[in-house]
């Protein structure tokens, strides 16, 4: 199966990417190669961690050990869906939008986040968690992003409207394991752990 680490995003943040879609929908002219892109569906739409790729049952049964050592106890998925703790977790804001590997070549548009020493301070934590366990995982540089679509040719980008994205704050206070089910469409993703931040 294939594992990822990530955060899910309160419905707040997922309100306002999909605003963020309307309004590069909206953008006349600018728009037309956001119209020809893969849109993530609200469901998949989460901050990734770290991506560990193909793994059997013995690796996700390491995966969930090494969330266990950088987050702590282990929370049932059901608890997060709807019961916020008001003091857990640390502010996150979404701040603009830019493309991988650039805005006059996208394959990935992406939503930003403002600086956050605390997400940083997660992310190196399930990292070196992942470390001591010997997984392997991709090692690029942990780049904040949430993926708002995807583009299987590149796409000129830089007409969209700069401030598509609003700025606003929301709480990250949930880091989940998924496991992503490929097949026709976009692919599915399901919770196979979770912790409280
Ligand atoms: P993303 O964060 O840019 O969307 C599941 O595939 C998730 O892991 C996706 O959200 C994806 O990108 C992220 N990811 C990070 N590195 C990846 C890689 N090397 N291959 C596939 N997905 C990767």
């Amino acid at each position: 199966m294939r594992l990822f680490f990530a955060l899910p995003l309160p419905d707040e943040a997922l309100d306002a990417l999909e605003a963020a879609g309307r309004a590069f929908a909206a953008a006349g002219e600018a728009s037309v190669a956001f119209g020809r892109a893969r849109r993530s569906p609200r469901a998949n739409l989460h901050l990734t961690l770290a991506f560990l790729g193909e793994y059997d049952e013995a690796g996700l049964a390491a995966a969930l050990a090494a969330g266990d050592e950088a987050f702590g106890r282990r929370t049932a998925c059901a608890e997060t869906a709807d019961e916020r703790a008001p003091n857990s977790g640390f502010a996150l804001k979404l701040e603009g939008w830019g493309a991988f590997p650039r805005r006059g070549a996208a394959t990935i548009l992406w939503a930003g986040l403002g600086s956050s020493p605390e997400l940083l301070a997660v992310a190196s934590r399930l990292r070196e968690a992942l470390d001591r366990t010997g997984l392997l995982y991709d090692r690029s540089p942990f780049k904040p992003h949430l993926t708002l679509a995807r583009f299987s040719k590149p796409a000129e980008l830089r007409g969209l409207p700069a401030g598509a994205v609003p700025g606003i704050e929301f709480q990250a206070q949930i880091a989940a394991l998924y496991r992503s089910v490929l097949g026709g469409g976009p692919p599915r993703y399901e919770e196979m752990g979770t912790w409280r931040l």
